[in-house]
């Protein structure tokens, strides 16, 4: 099979590319990413000279580059994105583009070259804060941040490609990943790596905003299963195993590395900050999914990568754009 993946220099496409070619040896993979601030060529290091895949440059906001990129897919799994949500509060621009327009111009493609399978990877975070109970999906989207706004719109028009069309498009709605080559600016590996450079971790609001943790590995057998067996036009949620406050999830790790209290620092909450997502997850499991990971062991195998991989991550948060980025969304927020 040939794959068309987006996104594929980004933390959850850099990981399905590997896990994928390693699943199936004759698989083919063409991964059409932009190479954004968050598109990492090192996330693929030691796969350079992989002849079963190819980088290529572009952009899924450009039809023409698209339409190279997708001679021949058999099939398409598109995870580009614009993914952080404080980003998307500083400026939502790019989020429109890539995510709204981005994927249509995917979905036009994938139809002009009729491609087999379409899955749209999507998030929890269109169906909005969740007060109790789980999210189905069926439920409306009530998307809070520009971000997740973004997200339900590409939703849609995934939607309406197969209605329209008959597009056959799978839409996949994840909870928080974590694992490695995850950008330095989500709320674990800024933990992970600020406790490791023995700076404050930033705690927004009183931190007891909810987030349910997927090990990225299980998210890319899901989006695998749902590639496969999935039928079209159908939206899978896919949950973690572990649903934790945000303060449970920083005493874990605190417990963990040995940090001291004193490096959590309270500070002014996320505007808009959704207070908890939680997803049901039974029709995935109807496919036939299980997760394969321990939350706690998942959890310590990734700590041991950040600390053990400071090559990857440093130049990453020396970076000037990113020092800039870091200045503009904590200057202002003081203590809670
Ligand atoms: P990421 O920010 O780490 O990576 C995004 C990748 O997309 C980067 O490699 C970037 O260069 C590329 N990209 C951005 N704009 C592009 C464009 N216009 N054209 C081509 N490539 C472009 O994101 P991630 O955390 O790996 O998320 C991947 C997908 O999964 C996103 O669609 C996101 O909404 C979704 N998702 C993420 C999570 C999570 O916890 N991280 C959970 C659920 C769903
Ligand atoms: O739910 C799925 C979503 O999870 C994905 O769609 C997004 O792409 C992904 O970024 C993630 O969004 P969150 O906003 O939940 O993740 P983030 O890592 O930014 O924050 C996790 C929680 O930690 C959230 O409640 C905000 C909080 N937080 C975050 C940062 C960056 C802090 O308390 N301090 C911080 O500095």
């Amino acid at each position: 099979m040939k794959l068309l993946v987006t996104g594929g220099l980004g933390f959850i496409g850099s990981n399905f590319v590997r896990w994928s070619l390693k699943r199936y040896p004759t698989l083919r993979i063409v991964n059409l990413d932009l190479r954004t601030y968050a598109g990492n060529p090192a996330n693929l290091k030691g796969m350079e000279g992989a002849s079963r895949h190819r980088w290529v440059k572009g952009d899924v906001a450009d039809p023409k580059t698209v339409d190279r990129a997708m001679k021949g897919a058999d099939a398409v799994v598109h995870f580009a994105a614009e993914s952080h949500v404080d980003r998307s509060i500083l400026d939502a621009s790019a989020f429109l583009r890539t995510n709204v327009v981005g994927t249509q111009v995917m979905l036009d493609a994938a139809r002009r070259h009729k491609v087999r399978r379409f899955v749209h990877v999507s998030t929890d975070e269109v169906y909005g804060s969740v007060e109790a109970g789980e999210s189905v999906e069926t439920d409306p989207l009530l998307p809070n941040s520009p971000y997740a706004a973004s997200k339900a719109a590409s939703d849609l028009v995934a939607r309406a490609a197969f209605i329209t069309h008959g597009l056959p498009v799978m839409t996949t709605r994840c909870s928080n990943n974590f694992g490695p080559y995850q950008f330095p600016e989500k709320a674990l590996p800024l933990m992970v790596t600020n406790w490791i450079e023995g700076k404050p971790f930033p705690l927004y609001g009183d931190g007891l905003n909810v987030r349910d943790w997927v090990h990225v590995t299980d998210h890319c057998r899901a989006v695998d299963l749902v590639l496969r067996k999935g039928k079209p036009g159908e939206i899978y949620n896919v949950g973690g195993t572990a649903s934790l406050t945000n303060k449970k999830l920083v005493g874990l790790v605190r417990g963990i590395m040995g940090v001291d209290e004193s490096l959590v620092t309270p500070v002014t909450d996320r505007k808009a900050h959704d207070r908890r997502y939680a997803v049901d997850c039974e029709k995935l499991r109807a496919l036939g999914f299980r997760h394969e990971t321990t939350f706690e062991l998942a959890l310590r195998s990734t700590i041991k990568w950040y600390r053990d991989n400071a090559w990857w991550w440093r130049p990453l948060k020396n970076r000037g754009d990113v020092k800039t980025y870091y200045k503009k969304n904590y200057a202002g927020r003081g203590r809670a």
